[in-house]
């Protein structure tokens, strides 16, 4: 990518981001807002006790229907857990509670050692360097790619908060690595709306990733994919592996076999099985919710 490219770009957004810095994103998962406000918090997690993320004990009901039934798991700093389990398994619900999105009737959600993620609301949780992925792209169709990742990095909490500010040259090279990182970098004039599905799933997860979260949640990325696009979002996310800590819920086996160390099994809105791919799907009960309804 040229100078050029990159100033054409930061021009454009500027004369947008007016516009754009009150627009909340809807989504079909129940909207997003993309605010530009910040919120002032301590950017370490404390991850002292080899957990970015704990639940234990924790309960959902909607109208008397237990959805999260006494879950407790928790997530190693760097890790890339997979979550897999058959359709209202409460994975998704899961990670409503994690993004503060579904209250829990009890139980307790630790974001590393000390934060109390129940003590937040749904846009500090973000802000805290919690990301998430609904299943449906949430980009910006009418701003290109470029612009779409430079908008991304001026939501990140340590960039200062201004409509005007430029990016300097660590940041060009750092919105440049992203481009080449979700594998956009010969699509960078391109508008959003027209990009693939799977492109536009990158971008999202390009933007996601340039504020830098400490823990990516991402509910089924590869639903709606080619087989390359399958493909090349297994070798993302093994790349992001170690850098960022991962939650993936998938229902694609042959991804989750290809990414997975330790995989989850949900069942009922608890915990039913652990371990490799593998294991658990030797494992009776496993079978048994998958094949035996
Ligand atoms: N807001 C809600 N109100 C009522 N019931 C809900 C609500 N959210 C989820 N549920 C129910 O809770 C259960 C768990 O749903 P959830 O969406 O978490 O499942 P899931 O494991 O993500 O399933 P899938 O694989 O189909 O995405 C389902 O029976 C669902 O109908
Ligand atoms: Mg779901």
């Amino acid at each position: 990518m040229t100078p050029d490219l990159l100033e054409q770009g930061a021009k454009r957004v500027e004369a947008r981001m007016a516009a754009l810095a009150s627009q909340t994103v809807n989504t079909d998962s129940g909207g997003r807002t993309a605010s530009m406000g910040r919120l002032k918090l301590d950017d370490e997690v404390d991850v002292t006790h080899g957990r970015i993320l704990y639940l234990d004990s924790v309960n959902v009901s909607f109208d008397g229907f237990k959805a999260i039934n006494n879950l407790s798991l928790d997530i190693a700093p760097g890790e890339l857990r997979c979550i897999i389990g058959p359709n209202g398994a409460g994975k998704t619900t899961m990670m409503d509670i994690i993004t503060g999105k579904t209250r829990p009737d009890s139980g307790t959600v630790f974001f590393g050692s000390t934060i109390d993620l129940l003590r937040y609301k749904e846009p500090e949780i973000a802000q805290l360097g919690i990301g998430r992925k609904f299943q449906k792209p949430t980009v910006f169709e009418q701003l290109t790619v470029f612009e779409n990742l430079e908008l991304a990095l001026k939501m990140d909490k340590r960039v200062p908060a201004s409509v005007f500010f430029k990016l300097d040259s660590a940041q060009r090279d750092r919105l440049a690595e992203m481009l080449h990182t979700i594998h956009l970098a010969d699509a960078v004039t391109r508008l959003a709306g027209n990009l693939s599905h799977g492109q536009k799933q990158w971008l999202e997860i390009g933007m996601l990733l340039m504020q830098d979260p400490k823990l990516l949640l991402l509910d089924e990325p590869v639903a709606g994919m080619t087989d390359e696009e399958t493909e090349r979002t297994a070798e993302l996310f093994l790349s992001l592996k170690g850098k960022h800590s991962l939650m993936v819920v998938e229902h694609d086996m042959s991804f989750i076999n290809t990414i997975s160390d330790i995989v989850t099994v949900l069942c009922d809105g608890s915990v039913l099985a652990q371990g490799t791919l593998a294991q658990v799907q030797s494992d009776e009960r496993v079978i048994e919710v998958y094949l035996g309804r």
